[in-house]
């Protein structure tokens, strides 16, 4: 059964593997749009790196739209420091030729949900959810039509990857994150609980080299890149690789399991900004919100991205 998804995102190495991953999959994936927000570098960046995916993948006809340039109430953070200059550093990719579409992101997103049967639109955000809440906000009838939201985000035993207590892509928009996450849309999170276990090794990083399409080199010289941030961060053995975890679960749920738990968010708080407190011991009587996903199988995980980067 096809799913039929919108991927919104803020390429970023991992977003771009993300894509392709989920661009490489037409029997489970059918992309319905990308919609570009701000979050590892600025919108112009990411609405453009977004299409420079499209084409390293061969698929220039995949509809692209730029959705909030800033979050909803604070000032943008962006992660120029991990992902480079252009949020795109490591290999060397043309400009893109495909236009964005002139619709605005969050416009996209509600037409679609409107225009689509109810229950049949998953969601995939993968960077900060300014422009999810921001939909949700103003056609809240939309709500109750997601199929599912499956995003990238948050922490828990893992903690914090730009605060001691808070994960990037909730600290840059913690207002979003909290009207997403008290919806009551269905939400499965990829969080770094689970992005800390799927670290790309110099073995992986060689079996992307080793496809030998230009989308393999291209993704292995992307890995490189950004790796020399978490290597010197974490000192582990390779750099997670976060956001193919949601494109994964689309394609082979099984490869993760979780525990469907109450998840809030701090909005208040200056010192834990941003932080997603699970209650993964359901040590309180807070009402269960999400799937909040704790393992996953890494090589299974590796094996099924290297297959599918092949195809492209
Ligand atoms: O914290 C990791 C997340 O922040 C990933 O989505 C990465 O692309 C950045 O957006
Ligand atoms: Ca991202």
């Amino acid at each position: 059964m096809t799913r039929k998804i919108i991927i919104d995102t803020d390429p970023g190495q991992d977003d771009a593997v993300a894509i392709l991953l989920a661009l490489a999959s037409p029997e489970e994936i059918e992309v319905l749009g990308i919609t570009a927000v701000a979050g590892n570098v600025p919108l112009s960046l990411t609405a453009k790196n977004a299409r420079i995916v499209c084409e390293l993948a061969g698929k220039p006809d995949v509809k692209v739209y730029a959705g909030c340039e800033k979050p909803m109430g604070r000032v943008l953070v962006t992660a120029e420091h991990v992902h480079g200059e252009t949020g795109l550093n490591g290999p060397k990719l043309p400009d893109p030729v495909m236009e964005l579409q002139p619709e605005h992101g969050v416009d996209f997103i509600i037409d679609t949900l409107r225009a689509e049967p109810a229950g049949t639109v998953t969601l995939c955000p993968l960077g900060p959810l300014t422009n999810i809440a921001t939909a949700f906000q103003r056609a809240p009838d939309i709500v109750e039509k997601v199929q599912e939201i499956v995003l990238m985000g948050g922490a828990y035993f893992e903690v914090g990857n730009i605060t001691p207590t808070a994960e990037f892509n909730i600290y840059v928009d913690p207002q979003a994150a909290e009207i997403v996450f008290k919806s009551g849309a269905p939400i499965v999170v990829m969080s770094l609980d689970i992005t800390h276990k799927a670290l790309v090794t110099p073995a992986r990083n060689e079996a992307f080299r080793a496809i030998g399409n230009r989308v393999g080199t291209a993704v292995a010289e992307m890995t490189d890149f950004f790796e020399r941030f978490d290597l010197a961060k974490y000192g582990s053995e390779g750099a997670p690789l976060h956001d193919p975890c949601v494109t994964a679960y689309l394609i082979r749920p099984e490869l993760f399991s979780g525990r469907h738990i109450n998840v809030e968010i701090e909005t208040q708080s200056e010192l834990t900004m941003g932080m997603t407190v699970a209650d993964w011991w359901g040590v309180t009587d807070r009402p269960p919100n999400a799937l909040f996903m704790g393992t996953i199988d890494a090589q299974g995980f590796f094996d099924l991205l290297t297959e599918r980067l092949a195809r492209l």
